[in-house]
């Protein structure tokens, strides 16, 4: 702290020889943001944990820690300073992390206390001191909106010998000057957070709490990081936030810009670059948004739309704002104005006081909806969500295993009979490497949303390819390639044939 306090004092001093001309730009750097801004040859070794949202955060982290000097790698054996980005979401997620530090307090002894160790995100927000008490070996913890003040907080740490800690969430931090650094990429698909946080307050879930309240980038600031990944060849943008569809901005000209009208601008900075969002919330899914679906060819035709239940009183409880009959009514909706579209979901089995019927009432649902993905997950109680404080986590965890089972099984029947229906199709697919399996094959995705191999022959990553699927399993289609295309050629000729084709 007092060293901070004497950097203040330089700072002023600094400021107005900068002003003179005569420091030293190291000098300006230090004077600038109070601590040494270049970090010498640290290498930093970031992990990263839950959903999308931290996949690109980690991006915003790389990018911070390289502006500071810092080198990143890939290898944790060689880093200095070790940063697992964390998440909150469910009880399990947390306990990998702890077994995760658990590895990591081994290494840190065997290079003799060498070694830096930070906790960021959502498990960071959540337990804040209590993470420094109970794991007795983290340097730094660093909530979601505090990824900026990152090289000072390591700096301190390493300066003091003591942890450091900036958990303060912000109504305006949305990043939205940086640019992710995209080191996991596969050079083709790009994420691109377009807000923060969530106001929903679903019962069950400790996002409010961990990421706080909801905040919109700038337009202008979204649609050139699309332009910039255009030029570096990127094809496909998922434009990512806790709930998308509540983004409202003001622009410049003092229009209000919704969700739907911004993915209608996303989509008119190339027509090469697909469109892809997540994720949303059913209450804020307009016919407006539903339309620009419908009338923009690279806006992919795929929603992913969590109903959580198929029971309106545990949607009641859950504090989801609509009925399982509405919901119902918005997917048949979305399939009369955007035919063929293919729908994911989230389901949560065993909620507070689910009875049988209850979750027959998912089960239900499914048969109805006839998803082609689904997140399934055995509700975790979370510590501070209205649920935990409210209502009794009930339901026996045999019972919860086995309705989440039953879920299960139902989506993976459902899935293959989806993807049964594809065979003899042909489908736009936008190739994104080699499959797992071989080197020789590619995989890629259709508009649609699901995942393509075939040989891969001359074509490149990148490459949009007409691909005739004559073959699957429940999560994968098997197709042959017949031509490269672009997605203006592949929207002329409306590319999924739905008469087979021969072999
Ligand atoms: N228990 C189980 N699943 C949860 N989710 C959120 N909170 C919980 C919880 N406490 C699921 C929801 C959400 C997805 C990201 O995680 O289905 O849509
Ligand atoms: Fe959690 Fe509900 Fe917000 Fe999704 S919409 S992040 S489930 S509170």
């Amino acid at each position: 702290m007092e060293l901070i306090e004497d950097l203040d004092v330089l700072d002023e001093d600094r400021v107005r020889q900068r002003e003179a001309g005569d420091a030293p730009d190291e000098d300006l750097d230090r004077a600038k943001h109070g601590y040494d801004a270049t970090a010498g040859d640290k290498q930093v070794y970031i992990e990263t944990y839950g959903c999308q949202m931290n996949v690109n955060d980690s991006g915003i982290v790389a990018s911070v820690l390289e502006e500071s000097g810092y080198g990143l790698t890939r290898d944790a054996d060689e880093a200095d300073v070790v940063l697992l980005n964390t998440c909150a979401i469910r009880e399990n997620a947390e306990q990998k992390i702890r077994t995760r530090l658990g590895m990591l307090r081994a290494e840190k002894a065997r290079r003799d206390g060498e070694l830096m160790l930070g906790v960021l995100g959502c498990m960071a927000e959540r337990l804040r001191e209590k993470l420094l008490e109970q794991e007795d070996l983290v340097d730094v913890v660093v909530g979601p909106d505090a990824y900026r003040d990152l090289p000072r907080l390591l700096y301190e740490a390493d300066a003091t010998g003591q942890a450091a800690v900036n958990v303060e969430l912000s109504k305006q931090e949305t990043y939205q000057d940086i640019q992710p650094v995209r080191y996991d990429s596969n050079g083709v698909s790009a994420y691109v957070s377009i807000m923060r946080g969530c106001d929903n307050m679903c019962t069950f879930c400790v996002v409010p709490f961990t990421r706080g309240r909801e905040e919109s980038r700038p337009v202008t600031t979204i649609l050139s990081e699309v332009s910039q990944l255009v030029e570096e060849g990127y094809k496909e943008v998922t434009l990512l936030g806790q709930n998308v569809n509540s983004y409202h901005y003001t622009d410049e000209n003092g229009a209000s810009v919704s969700f739907a009208e911004l993915v209608d601008r996303v989509s008119r900075v190339s027509p090469e670059m697909r469109v892809r969002y997540s994720t949303s919330h059913p209450k804020d899914c307009t016919d407006e948004l539903l339309k620009v679906h419908r009338d923009r060819p690279n806006v992919c035709n795929y929603i992913h739309l969590p109903v959580q239940h198929g029971n309106t009183e545990v949607l009641d409880r859950m504090r989801r704002t609509y009925t399982r009959e509405e919901y119902l009514a918005l997917t048949e909706r979305a399939k009369e104005l955007c035919p063929g579209v293919s729908l994911s979901t989230d389901l949560i089995a065993g909620f507070c006081g689910e009875t049988e019927e209850q979750h027959e009432d998912t089960l239900s649902l499914m048969e109805q909806v006839r998803y082609d993905h689904a997140y399934m997950f055995k509700y975790s109680e979370r510590p501070q969500t209205y649920a935990a404080r409210k209502y009794e986590d009930d339901v026996p965890e045999d019972t919860k295993q086995r309705r989440l089972e039953e879920i299960i099984t139902l989506q993976n029947q459902h899935a293959k009979e989806s993807n049964e229906a594809e065979i003899g199709r042909v489908h736009t697919v936008l190739v994104e490497g080699t499959s797992k399996k071989s080197d020789e094959q590619f995989f890629g995705r259709t508009d649609t949303n699901k995942g393509v191999v075939f040989d891969r022959e001359d074509y490149e990553k990148g490459d949009y390819v007409r691909v005739r699927i004559d073959d699957c399993t429940s999560s994968t289609l098997l197709g042959t390639a017949l031509e490269k295309t672009t997605l203006e050629e592949a929207a002329r000729t409306n590319s999924i044939t739905t008469t087979p084709v021969a072999a």
